[in-house]
């Protein structure tokens, strides 16, 4: 019988995607989403891609008496949850948020899940959890920390999950630890779509070529890096969902927990992004130098050798294909 995955947040950027490959992999899927950061076109776009129903329950994830009725509904395998805040400098000015949507969602997912005998789960963690990494690449192994309230939930989580598997041989659980993950699915039909203000680099980037910015703020050119400014792993989002794909199949097979970072283990500069983006486009697209930014880091790069050995991942994707795939959706999307 087909295994039917719960995925929180299946609505959003990496969940949406992850939904596709689940889909493609031959697992079945629920979503369950608030909208909160999501398009509310997104399961019609998934029902394109896949050619097939999607079924979506609308609301929180903290919603205990919802969760037992997506339970009792659907025979629920696995879950995989996103659903989550996850904006690093908004949770400065909103720490009980994350906390609350963040620690207390896991919570009540957790239970959920206890109450229904549903004992898989798979969990979105981020690189945030290295805090400024000391050693470059960074393994698994690293020491973890925080540097805002954002990576404070997402550390406290995977505690909690160290927790609760060790109380409950019945639960088994990957952490993935995404990096800079950006692009969009082939089909241009779904991708990075902030509902306000673009946080992040490639999103930024895109609302340059779009004319909607005069140009890219590079926060800081002092860096100790190649061209001085901040060096990360961008991953290409198929590849991420192929990963998860990867993970759960794994966590299904062996019944065993891990612990994986999911990147490519290759670093790229702000002004190489911008030079990629710019390739994308076909014009070369400005940018003024800027102070830095408070809580950034010189360089964040995976050591992606431990989820290559134990689930066979390698990204595949580089970074012409990750700055084209978005731009072809961030341009298809404005000009309807
Ligand atoms: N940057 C700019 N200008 C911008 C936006 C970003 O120069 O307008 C730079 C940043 O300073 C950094 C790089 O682009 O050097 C990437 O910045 P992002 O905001 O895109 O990503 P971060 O690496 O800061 O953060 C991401 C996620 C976090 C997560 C972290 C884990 O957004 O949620 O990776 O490493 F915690």
């Amino acid at each position: 019988m087909t295994l039917t995955v719960l995925l929180t947040g299946g609505a959003g950027y990496i969940g949406s995607h992850t939904f596709v490959a689940l889909r493609a992999a031959g697992y079945d899927a629920v979503i369950l989403d608030d909208f909160s950061n999501a398009r509310q076109d997104v399961p019609d776009r998934l029902e394109v891609i896949t050619g097939a129903p999607v079924r979506v329950h609308r609301g929180d994830v903290r919603d205990a008496g919802l969760l037992a009725r997506i339970f009792a509904e659907h025979r629920i395998g696995a879950v995989v949850h996103f659903a989550a805040l996850k904006a690093a400098g908004e949770s400065v000015r909103r720490p009980l948020d994350y906390i609350d949507v963040n620690v207390t969602g896991l919570v009540a997912l957790l239970k959920a899940m206890r109450a229904a005998g549903c004992g898989r789960l798979v969990f979105s963690s981020s690189a945030t959890v290295y805090g400024t990494p000391e050693v470059l690449p960074v393994p698994e192994t690293a020491p973890r920390g925080y540097a805002n309230p954002y990576g404070f939930t997402k550390l406290a989580c995977e505690q909690i999950l160290e927790q609760v598997a060790a109380a409950d041989p019945g639960l088994a659980v990957a952490v993935l630890r995404y990096f800079n993950p950006v692009g969009a699915h082939a089909s241009a039909l779904i991708g990075e779509d902030p509902q306000d203000f673009p946080n992040n680099l490639v999103p930024y980037i895109a609302e340059v070529a779009l004319g909607r910015r005069p140009a890219l703020n590079v926060f800081g050119g002092d860096w100790p890096t190649r061209d001085g400014t901040g060096v990360r792993d961008y991953i290409h989002v198929e590849d991420l969902a192929r990963g998860h794909v990867l993970s759960l199949t794994r966590l299904l097979e062996t019944g065993e927990g891990h612990t994986v970072n999911l990147g490519t283990g290759r670093g790229y500069s702000v002004l190489e992004m911008l030079a990629a983006y710019s390739r994308a486009v076909g014009r070369e697209l400005p940018h003024v130098i800027a102070p830095r930014r408070p809580g950034d880091v010189a360089e964040v790069v995976a050591d992606p050798s431990r989820a290559a050995a134990l689930l066979g991942f390698r990204a595949e994707k580089g970074v012409d294909e990750m700055c084209a795939s978005s731009w072809a959706f961030v341009s298809r999307r404005a000009n309807r």
